[in-house]
């Protein structure tokens, strides 16, 4: 076996413990830059020396290679160890040169890799599930599932993240015994330890100083501190991720609704469908992208949105009037007194099931928060600012908010 002559100094002392933890769930949560990933990456670098073969995984696969990837080789390059390890970019895969484990990486949006994913040698023993918030609880059953065969080594699936709500599945399965104000807990299944950049003495003062001068609630509690957001605070609870790829098909009624931008906010659309008697709204595709000149905007939408109807912001006339004059089948959407309240509570009557490449709409969907008057009270209006694909979902549905005949005469008015 390879032994590392490691200088345990390289790693903040909080982590410290937990280099040798061997409980089945593991749980490193808490706020922003505390050193999650950095403990993360550099214990599997070590893990890997001893014969470990791990999966790192993420819902999305496009972010590893920016994320995950990265911090293992920054690992490696730390620990000063290159010349230990076979490192193929192009595949992800690190490989132990003395021992041949190895460090995989896979995104669950890709099934077919992580059904086949096998390690060189001897059988997965660890997963690393990066900001494991995003993935759901089949991800985890099915990754924990993975976890089969025969090694030496005690099994483990750990899962690193910022807490966002109470209703997280996470919270409901692992969290029972992990009082508010706790930073760590242990029972026979899980550890859990919370940090937050205090725990953190390699942080610059620069990223300290933007994390301590936060000023909004929710982004305060949850980046900040590590705590775990408040759930009256959210507007949407009723959403979680799919992989709808399986459903395209079977659903070709299509609504779109599109929010303008251009320089600082993004054009923003989403591409959804209704499931009447389940109350679902799928959402497939998302469209966000800053920039677009019309005639481009014009482009994106003809493949986006096919000959579907799209929705749009009234607000901007003008590009509705250019869109249909480059033939696409624009409306305005008519927006009644309340109808941000109004849509909002439709979309909070429905399940949101989002399909797992709509990662902009995933972000809006997680901060999306009501106004608190001063005395901390959420009031009847979503607070403004990261909610251009939620405008767009409100302008997608809008139709099914007011009612059908409506729709068949709006038509007839613009001479669809
Ligand atoms: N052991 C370490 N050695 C050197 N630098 C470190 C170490 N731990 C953390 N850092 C520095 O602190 C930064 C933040 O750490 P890290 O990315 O691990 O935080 P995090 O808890 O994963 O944050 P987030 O919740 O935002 O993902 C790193 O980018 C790195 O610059
Ligand atoms: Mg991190």
């Amino acid at each position: 076996m390879a032994t590392l002559a490691f200088d345990v100094t390289q790693l903040n002392p909080v982590y410290r413990p937990y280099l040798t933890d061997t409980h089945r769930y593991q749980i490193f949560f808490g706020g922003s830059s505390s050193g999650k990933s950095v403990f993360l990456a550099t214990r599997a670098v070590l893990d890997v020396l001893q014969g470990r073969n791990i999966l790192v995984a993420r819902k999305v696969g496009h972010t590893l290679r920016a994320s995950v990837w990265n911090e293992v080789g920054k690992a490696i390059d730390r620990l000063g160890i290159q010349d230990q390890f076979d490192i193929r970019t192009s595949e992800m895969t690190v490989t132990a040169r003395a021992n041949g484990a190895q460090i995989l990486f896979a995104g669950l949006d890709d099934v077919e890799k992580i059904k086949s994913l096998t390690p060189a040698r001897g059988a997965l023993t660890d997963v690393w599930m990066e900001e494991a918030t995003e993935c759901d609880r089949a991800d985890f059953k099915q990754l924990d599932k993975r976890l089969r065969g025969q090694t030496r080594h005690l099994k483990r699936v750990t899962m690193s993240f910022n807490p966002v709500y109470k209703t997280h599945w996470i919270y409901e399965d692992f969290f029972s015994g992990f009082a508010d104000g706790d930073t760590s807990y242990q029972n026979a299944k899980v550890s859990i330890l919370k940090t937050t950049y205090l725990d953190n003495r390699f942080l610059t003062e620069d990223d300290a100083s933007s994390l301590r001068a936060e000023t909004d609630p929710y982004y305060r509690a949850v980046y900040t501190l590590g705590d775990w957001g408040t759930l009256g605070d959210s507007v949407f609870t009723n959403w979680h991720t799919e992989d709808l790829r399986p459903l395209r098909r079977l659903y070709r009624d299509r609504y779109i609704g599109l929010d303008f931008g251009f320089a600082r906010d993004p054009s923003a659309a989403v591409n959804c469908a209704l499931d009447r008697p389940g109350r679902r709204v799928l959402v497939f595709d998302e469209l966000y992208e800053t920039g677009l000149v019309i005639w481009e905007l014009a482009r994106r939408l003809e493949r986006f949105a096919g000959r579907n109807l799209i929705t749009c912001d009234s607000a901007d006339p003008r590009s509705i009037a250019e869109l249909r004059a480059l033939g696409v089948r624009a409306l305005p959407a008519r927006k009644g007194p309340d109808s941000v309240l109004h849509g909002l509570q439709w979309l909070q009557g429905h399940e949101l099931v989002v399909n797992v490449t709509c990662h902009n709409l995933c972000r809006e969907l997680s901060h999306y928060r009501w106004k608190k008057d001063a005395a901390g009270n959420s009031l009847p209006a979503p607070e403004p600012g990261d909610d251009h694909l939620i405008d767009a979902l409100r302008y997608a549905l809008e139709c099914e908010q007011l009612n059908r005949r409506a729709v068949v005469r709006r038509k007839r008015e613009v001479g669809l």
